[in-house]
């Protein structure tokens, strides 16, 4: 399995890339709009800290508009993938870039339905959103488990980032279940690693070397 960080944050992205257990990274207008600078500028200086996949978002709304956008961001670094948004203009875009050999994650995808036309116009990777779905109640675990079973089922390439991950839990009940990638805000991966009784564990091997050194 695979983690990218779900954040823009180039000192983050520094740190945690530190540890080994970085294989890309995801953004979105609303990440990149935390950063206060310049989309371009940002997406090269990611795609240089990080050897794997880096999406970039357009933002055009029509067909046309994205593919325009995401020729422009595939110049941008050859490791870059460009985030398209589940629409009919999206999957419309998708189909060209896909001709193109241009990468692509088709982003917001809430349905088996919807994931099944994004592989189907050739999405690279899909991004099923997990922490939104339960915001509304909804099983978004069992459209993790369908998208994972259709993927081997059909034998398709497109792989499943899991998106909207919110706890530890999310990432472990991912994993389980087959996502080939989870997209981890940098907080949570600080969390990963962390357990009450580690924390205690070392303390007390901590006093007792003390007390043996004495
Ligand atoms: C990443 O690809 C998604 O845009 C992101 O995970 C969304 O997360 P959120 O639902 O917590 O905003």
């Amino acid at each position: 399995m695979k983690f990218f960080l779900d954040t823009a944050d180039v000192s983050a992205i520094k740190l945690i890339n530190e540890l080994g257990v970085v294989d890309g990274v995801t953004t979105n207008p609303s990440i990149i709009s935390k950063e206060g600078r310049d989309f371009e500028t940002v997406i090269k200086e990611i795609c240089q800290i990080v050897d794997g996949p880096v999406s970039a978002e357009v933002t055009g709304e029509a067909a046309e508009d994205m593919i325009a956008e995401a020729r422009s961001i595939a110049q941008w670094a050859p490791n870059v993938v460009v985030k398209i948004p589940m629409t009919t203009e999206g999957l419309k875009a998708v189909n060209v870039l896909s001709r193109e050999g241009i990468k692509t994650n088709v982003t917001l995808i809430f349905t088996v339905s919807q994931g099944l036309m994004a592989i189907k116009a050739g999405a690279t990777y899909i991004s099923p959103f997990v922490g939104r779905l339960e915001d509304i109640g909804t099983d978004a675990y069992q459209l993790i488990a369908d998208l994972r079973a259709i993927i081997d089922f059909y034998d398709y390439d497109a792989k499943i980032i899991a998106a909207s991950i919110r706890n530890t839990v999310h990432v472990e009940e991912v994993a389980k279940l087959g996502a080939h990638i989870a997209t981890i805000p940098d907080a949570l991966f600080a969390k990963m690693t962390q357990h009450p009784l580690t924390a205690q564990g070392l303390e007390i091997f901590a006093k007792d070397w003390a007390a043996f050194k004495q």
